[in-house]
């Protein structure tokens, strides 16, 4: 069986790319029936056209509140019998309504060595504290600002006083490291 994906972000979607090419070259046994982006026209949307995969834009102001804006978002998953919500530089907090319609199917992708650096520009606060070793989180999504449950972690050490480079390292770890840890959640949830 085949596990059936919808992809969040917010952003470049590098993320949302580098599973699509996994999937591509048969790493990951699943499909990316749908990218949802809560930023109209952001780059993800040019990334997913690119690999003809049905993309929504969905302003979130649009709606009435969270609540509504969540249910439109469950519609569309449910039209496109979606397993898993994959969050890949989606940044917004999942609200209820929607962490109740996917209880422990929504995973998250962030680029530090969590519980260190939730939230915002990860990368940017490790560096300003002057950590020599960041990383890259796989976890479960729950109501809080990054703190679901761990599911892995990979460990990439700070170029000091180069960001370009020491994001580059991140957002290489990130691709690897999301590819390889959702191939064995999927193959453990369906074994
Ligand atoms: C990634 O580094 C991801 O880990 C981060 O946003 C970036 C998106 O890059 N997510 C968070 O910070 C979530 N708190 P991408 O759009 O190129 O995949």
């Amino acid at each position: 069986m085949t596990t059936k994906l919808a992809v969040f972000a917010s952003g470049s979607g590098s993320n949302f790319q580098a599973l699509q090419e996994a999937i591509e070259r048969g790493e990951l046994h699943a499909t990316i029936e749908l990218v949802i982006t809560d930023k109209p026209g952001a780059f993800v949307v040019t990334r997913a056209n690119n690999f003809g995969i049905p993309v929504v834009e969905l302003a979130p102001k649009a709606f009435e509140n969270k609540v509504a804006y969540e249910q439109k978002v469950i519609e569309l998953l449910e039209a496109h019998d979606v397993d898993w919500v994959i969050l890949a530089g989606y940044m917004r907090l999942v609200g209820e309504t929607l962490l109740t319609a996917y209880e422990n199917r929504i995973i998250n992708i962030h680029p530090s060595l969590l519980p260190s650096f939730p939230g915002k520009d990860a990368i940017g606060q490790a560096m300003d504290h002057g950590v020599k070793v960041t990383g890259v989180t796989v976890h479960y999504v729950d109501a809080g600002m990054d703190t679901g449950k761990i599911i892995a972690q990979g460990a990439v050490d700070v170029v000091p006083g180069d960001r370009e480079q020491t994001e580059a390292r991140v957002h290489k770890l990130e691709h690897a490291l999301y590819t390889n840890t959702l191939q064995q959640l999927f193959k453990q949830t369906f074994a």
